[in-house]
């Protein structure tokens, strides 16, 4: 997985529409074959796949900040280790995703700038913030939920080394999946009071999530492209459609209430129907002003600015090394 990043292309080559090389990447498209960094592509084809890599590992790594907060807090060792592993896991997806995106010619070092600098997106999702240890169970069951319902279909994604990065991420989310229904269901298990802290997570973090399967499929803008290339599988409406149907039976074994008063199971259609999305309020936080995200991306510069001494480190050790290999040799 990580020698991925030393797969990169020599870039691009440039050939005139209708040619040979278009001719074999779009045939290859039509028999669902792997596109790997190697083969010609066309430039808006890599672009796409640099943009919602990038995106994607930008998300996975500032995904880390709600619940790394909470590591310390955890009310047992128990919960404390799984909370670790998973923080732990998210960093592990960003590294992978950051080293697929890297085998289509961009540096990591690039692509982390433009997060610093607020020039590149990462999930709405995590601009809100981890109020309880509630919260831990509700992002694990409905954030991570979410992300598996998305990444299952990128699994089959056109391009080699984003598809296989996502089965194992789709793997350990999966656990994160679990681990975190696991906590609501102790909660709401225990003391009314515990039960109250978990629905008032769900009633918060309910409706971002609904939102994070992106704008409707009439507002998407790179859906078309996306799935006539193989890259998306599924709109961002059906994928919401498969989240919702999926996670109302679990709320109610939870004994959990899903805060929409319009949520009903729609018989003819064979989904809920669920009530209006504020999109306002989620092109608000992709455009950097939800409640957290000034704080995200500080956290992410001062985290980059305080670990510059490892990197420096690092690099020295391995100078040090190939020095030394080049004597001995
Ligand atoms: N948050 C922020 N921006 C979003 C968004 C969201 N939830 N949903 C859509 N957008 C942005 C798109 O990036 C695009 O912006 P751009 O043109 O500047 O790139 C714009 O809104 C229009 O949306 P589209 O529907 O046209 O965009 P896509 O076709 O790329 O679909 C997507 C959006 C469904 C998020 C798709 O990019 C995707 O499947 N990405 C891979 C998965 C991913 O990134 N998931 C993020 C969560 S990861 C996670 O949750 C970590 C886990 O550990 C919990």
């Amino acid at each position: 997985m990580y020698t991925q990043a030393m797969d990169i292309p020599g870039g691009p080559k440039a050939v005139a529409p209708g040619s040979p090389e278009e001719a074999a990447f779009n045939a290859r498209i039509a028999r669902d074959e792997k596109i790997e960094p190697r083969d010609w592509m066309p430039e808006a084809y890599r672009k796409t796949l640099v943009r919602q890599i990038s995106q994607h590992a930008h998300s996975e790594v500032v995904g880390m900040l709600p619940e790394g907060n909470w590591i310390t807090r955890a009310p047992s060792l128990k919960r404390k280790a799984i909370l670790m592993a998973k923080v732990q896991d998210e960093g592990g997806h960003g590294l992978y995703l950051y080293a697929a995106a890297e085998t289509l010619g961009v540096s990591r070092d690039d692509l982390i700038d433009a997060l610093h600098a607020g020039k590149a997106k990462y999930s709405s999702i995590f601009n809100y913030a981890a109020l309880s240890w509630a919260d831990m169970g509700a992002i694990g069951w409905l954030v991570d939920g979410a992300a598996i319902m998305n990444q299952i279909p990128l699994c089959r994604c056109s391009y080699g080394p984003y598809a296989r990065a996502m089965i194992r991420i789709c793997k350990e989310e999966s656990f994160h999946q679990r681990q975190g229904f696991d906590i609501m269901l102790a909660l709401c298990r225990g003391t009314p009071a515990q039960k109250q802290m978990a629905q008032d997570a769900l009633d918060r973090w309910w409706w971002p999530v609904v939102q994070m399967f992106g704008p409707p499929d009439a507002d998407s803008v790179h859906s078309g492209a996306t799935m006539a290339w193989g890259i998306k599988r599924i709109s961002n409406d059906d994928l919401r459609q498969k989240f919702i149907d999926a996670t109302v039976p679990q709320a109610e074994l939870l004994g959990l209430t899903i805060p929409d008063p319009h949520l009903k199971w729609n018989g003819e259609r064979g989904h809920y129907d669920i009530g209006p999305i504020d999109w306002d309020e989620f092109w608000r936080a992709v455009g950097g002003d939800g409640p957290c995200s000034r704080e995200r991306i500080a956290t992410r510069v001062r985290a980059q600015e305080e670990g510059a001494w490892v990197r420096e480190a690092a690099l020295a050790h391995a100078r040090k090394q190939a020095a030394r290999a080049r004597k001995a040799a």
